[in-house]
């Protein structure tokens, strides 16, 4: 890691405003004076400004009994109302939501007045199910319009959504279902990914068929969107087809105005244990920051952008800046179902042309890929109408982001590099485009409203120049309220670390330099990431564990050109097991199984079977070690080891 650090810090290229960008920002400087003079105030006004409130807030923050915050808590209002009705009532109607792309070609745009529609037929046919205030509903979808929507029923009811990522695997999307206690799913037959269609509905069969577990089923209805045109099967009385459900439900639906600290959505991430937290967002805060953050940082004028966030939404990126950010916004924006190189490499870029998208915001995993196959394919398209470039998910290596600029952005649309979390609901840390000067490879500044610092082991400010731990100070709009149902787990898990400082722990190394800007360095925890999605170690080993053959595991996440980083396993074999079978494919049978427990994001790149893994002399695996080797590195300090030639053996091994 230090010499990647030193490396980022020979960065001295800066790439100011351009005089015409700044003059027409939408972020105008003043914005960082009145949140410094007055924080609460600031969010107050925000909050006034850009959304509808059924009945205004007269408080803006209650931070009596930290770490639970509410925000705007005497305010009442609807998600779903303020996404959509709204835009139409103001006379954008006619406006389009959503210019939705097909993998295998097929398109559709759907206007605000559309979506609109289209939303209160769907919360119709929720509230039939039975679902209300408060209700849990999963929804396991591709990425098509009717996902969208499906968020926006269930927030315009009152109920909570738990969106599960479609590459989830059925026992990964059971372990969701059941933890939230889901009453509805929302799912399809299939959807498009690398020119094939990838079934869905068998899983939600699977993780709701009896499992004989003693577990209480919670699931009474599932709707079912047809997509994939793939042969399902089905269980009378409790699947509903949408292309009959939904048509046939009233488009009469009055929003019905919600408390602000409502919980909006629960979203699963991976923490440093093997069980996923439920992260817990709510209404009122969570959708102004949404709303402030895609204004600000992406400079939006919704009468002539055209928005693209390549994220799906089974991600926080999706969910606040697909879902929720630019419809509050009443923006137009490109949603996208398939993969980047489907059918062909220049897809996305296709679509940039044909859409003529000006906001363009995605992840330097992606990014990375595309600078391996070369320029020759993003230039065989048109992408002049590109006026800013946003990335997410990672640390964006100067690089990529040079290439980012000068192939996608046409070497002057601003990057802006925005570091967030599941947990902060929406972006923290980002330059502002028409303000910051950029570098390459640093996300820079908090933004106006937002504090951050960067702290040593003990909670003491490192100071300009220094490395350590990056630290939220104090409470935020957007911020988590809570993991679901384990209040225990989520003081101990962001808030213990700095208890007497009250600042929320973000999990990640940070250094600031000479200029007092921010250089995330990655996690300091056992969560790795790859290609921009969270994976927990833990996680990862419990699921090999759980297979027969195996009688110890240890995964680390190493070092990868494209991925950032990748997940890399070694495993111990039982000895039972190898007398009587073939070990031969056995790490191929690994990770095939991680693959179907967990999801092909979570298939370890390689499986090392080994005779040892390094340990000192309390027990404890030293991933340190295991990465070392799975970098191709010299192996570090084995001092601390109870037995100092196992490494020996295990570089023989993996060799
Ligand atoms: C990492 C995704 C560096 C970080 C929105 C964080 C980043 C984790 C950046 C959250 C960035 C996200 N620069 N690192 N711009 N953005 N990260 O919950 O380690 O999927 O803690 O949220 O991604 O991942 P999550």
């Amino acid at each position: 890691m230090s010499s990647q650090i030193d490396h980022l810090l020979d960065e001295t290229r800066r790439f100011p405003p351009s005089d015409d960008f700044a003059a027409s920002a939408v972020a105008q400087p003043e914005l960082y004076q009145r949140a410094g003079t007055d924080r609460e105030a600031f969010w107050g006004e925000q909050s006034r400004d850009l959304l509808h409130w059924h009945k205004p807030f007269t408080r803006v923050l209650d931070w009596s009994t930290p770490p639970f915050a509410k925000w705007f808590d005497d305010g009442e209002l609807n998600v779903a109302y303020n996404c959509l009705d709204r835009h139409v009532e103001a006379g954008n109607g006619d406006r389009v939501a959503i210019l939705w792309e097909g993998e295998p070609g097929d398109s559709r745009r759907i206007t605000y007045a559309e979506l609109t529609d289209e939303v209160k037929r769907v919360a119709n046919v929720l509230s039939g199910f039975g679902v209300g205030t408060g209700d849990r509903v999963a929804i396991y979808l591709p990425m098509i319009p009717e996902a969208v929507a499906a968020m926006l029923a269930v927030a315009r009811l009152g109920a909570v959504h738990s969106v599960v990522f479609g590459g989830f695997s059925a026992d990964s999307l059971r372990s969701r279902i059941d933890d939230a206690g889901a009453k509805v799913v929302i799912t399809a037959d299939g959807g498009y990914r690398k020119g094939r269609v990838s079934a869905l509905k068998p899983a939600v069969d699977q993780a709701l068929s009896d499992r004989g577990d003693g577990v209480q089923q919670t699931v009474e209805h599932v709707l079912v969107v047809k997509r994939g045109e793939n042969e399902v099967d089905w269980t009378e009385g409790r699947d509903h087809w949408w292309h009959d459900a939904v048509p046939a439900a009233s488009a009469e639906h009055e929003a019905q105005a919600f408390p602000a600290e409502s919980p909006l959505f629960i979203l699963y991430t991976s923490g440093t244990t093997g069980k996923p937290k439920g992260i817990l967002h709510t209404s009122g805060g969570y959708l102004t920051q949404a709303a402030y953050t895609h204004k600000n940082v992406f400079d939006l004028k919704p009468e002539t952008d055209v928005f693209w966030c390549t994220a799906d939404i089974g991600w926080v990126t999706g969910h606040t800046y697909v879902t929720y950010g630019p419809l509050a916004n009443g923006a137009t924006q490109v949603l996208y179902e398939g993969t980047p190189d489907a059918p062909h490499p220049g897809r996305w870029w296709e679509i940039i042309e044909k859409y003529g998208v000006t906001i363009f915001y995605t992840a330097p995993t992606a990014i990375r890929s595309f600078m391996k196959i070369g320029r020759s394919v993003p230039r065989k398209f048109d992408l002049s109408s590109i006026r800013l470039l946003g990335s997410v998910g990672e640390p964006i290596n100067p690089e990529a982001w040079m290439w980012y600029r000068e192939v996608i952005g046409g070497g002057n649309a601003p990057i802006v590099d925005t570091w967030w979390q599941t947990e902060t609901g929406a972006i923290m840390v980002s330059p502002l485009p028409g303000i910051t000067a950029t570098k390459p490879g640093s996300a820079q500044v908090p933004l106006p409203g937002i504090t951050i610092d960067v702290v040593d082991e003990s909670g003491e400010e490192v100071g300009n120049g220094n490395g350590g731990l990056l630290v939220i100070t104090e409470p935020w709009p957007s911020m988590l309220r809570g993991i679901w149902g384990d209040p225990e787990r989520y003081k101990e898990t962001y808030w213990d670390k700095f208890e007497k400082q009250g600042y929320y722990f973000a999990g990640d190394g940070a250094r600031l330099d000479e200029d007092g800007d921010l250089w995330l360095l990655g996690r300091v925890d056992d969560v790795m990431n790859v290609s921009g999605h969270r994976l927990s170690t833990a996680e990862i080993e419990s699921s090999l564990v759980a297979h027969e053959a195996t009688a110890e595991a240890a995964v680390v996440g190493a070092a990868d050109e494209t991925t950032g980083q990748a997940v890399v396993a070694f495993v111990i074999i039982k000895e039972s097991y190898l007398s009587a079978h073939d070990a031969a494919g056995l790490a191929t049978q690994l990770r095939q199984w991680v693959g179907e427990q967990i999801g092909a994001i979570a298939r370890p790149r390689d499986v090392y079977i080994v005779g040892e893994l390094p340990k000192t002399r309390s027990g404890k695996i030293m991933r340190r070690l295991l990465r070392d080797v799975a970098e191709g590195r010299e192996v570090g300090d084995t001092t601390t080891l109870a037995d100092t030639a196992v490494m020996s053996i295990i570089s023989a091994q993996v060799k």
